[in-house]
């Protein structure tokens, strides 16, 4: 087994080295003058089952690019088994035709993984459940919940309820409601724009509840802010938000500082360097996804997990 690492997240593929108790591969990527993208593989994997830990996070085009390179330079090389391990798989919203004349680039990013010589992917919480079928080769996909709830629950919390702030993530935050069990309320968000949101009302009763807002990510952290508004003028008690993959932005965090969120929980799926002094909580996911390669390459079960 090897495990090598594109640019995007070098501290957590290093922590992943470190569960596995091995060294990340030797790679060597660099720039062309022009900005094209060069990857050599420093050291032999003929025959050898490789991971390549990458997300494709900010900057998205590079990250991506990336991976397909490397992906491209051992197939090349006669990796026996290539498996992409992206944390954060990113395009992932555009999931769907949701208007005439648009990409889905969640199946555009399937197919390019495939076609650069991709056998197998491990991912953590995709935008939709669905996307796993845009794939045509095995995937594993792992939940941070367990991670995340067992957390929350330390927090001791006097009385949580889990809240989605949008209809498309009821079922991931039922899941939470019923690990942590507490009940469950929605928040009806409308998107105007990119930027964006208005949430139209508050379904379930949080007036006097500790409510935290599940999501898989935030970018302008406007969800959160107006999620988090609507549940204040609710009678919540306290407001806290749990996203798995921190693509939050510099602003989305100066924003939320002007919100009633006290806590953002996120994972590291996505290097978050700057949080602007907000109370932000990382959690490492890095056992998660080591104990994942590990038992991918021992060829086990990787079911367990999943729970708590
Ligand atoms: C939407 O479907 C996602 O789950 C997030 O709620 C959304 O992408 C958050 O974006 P923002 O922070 O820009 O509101």
């Amino acid at each position: 087994m090897k495990i090598f690492a594109g640019n995007s997240n070098p501290e957590l593929a290093a922590r992943i080295a470190s569960y596995l108790k091995t060294q990340l591969g030797e790679v060597e990527i660099s720039r062309f003058t022009d900005g094209e993208i060069f990857v050599k593989i420093r050291e032999n994997i003929r025959g050898r089952d490789c991971f390549i830990v990458q997300s494709i996070c900010n900057p998205p085009n590079e990250n991506l690019m990336e991976l397909l390179i490397m992906i491209d330079a051992m197939r090349r090389a006669s990796a026996r088994r290539i498996t992409a391990v992206i944390p954060f798989y990113g395009y992932a919203r555009q999931d769907r035709k949701d208007q005439p004349r648009v990409p889905i680039t969640a199946t555009l990013v399937a197919n390019l993984l495939v076609a650069a010589g991709t056998n197998r992917l491990l991912t953590m919480d995709l935008h939709a459940q669905q996307i796993q079928g845009f794939f045509d080769i095995p995937v594993d996909h792992l939940y941070a919940s367990p991670i995340i709830v067992k957390y929350l629950l330390d927090k001791k919390l006097p009385n949580p309820i889990v809240v989605s702030p949008d209809i498309g993530g009821v079922k991931a935050c039922y899941a939470y409601s019923q690990m942590m069990g507490c009940g469950l309320a929605i928040a009806a968000k409308q998107r105007k724009n990119a930027r964006d949101v208005e949430i139209l009302g508050v379904v379930g009763d949080v007036a006097g509840r500790d409510a935290i807002m599940v999501d898989d990510l935030s970018t302008t952290g406007g969800t959160l802010c107006s999620a988090g508004r609507a549940l204040q003028q609710a009678g919540a008690h306290a407001v806290y938000a749990a996203i798995s993959h921190a693509c939050i932005t510099a602003e989305g965090l100066d924003k939320l500082k002007q919100s009633p969120v006290k806590e953002l929980v996120v994972t590291d799926s996505i290097p978050l360097r700057d949080t602007r002094d907000f109370p932000v909580t990382v959690l490492s996911v890095a056992e998660l996804l080591g104990e994942a390669i590990l038992r991918i390459h021992e060829d086990q079960s990787v079911t367990s997990l999943f729970r708590l």
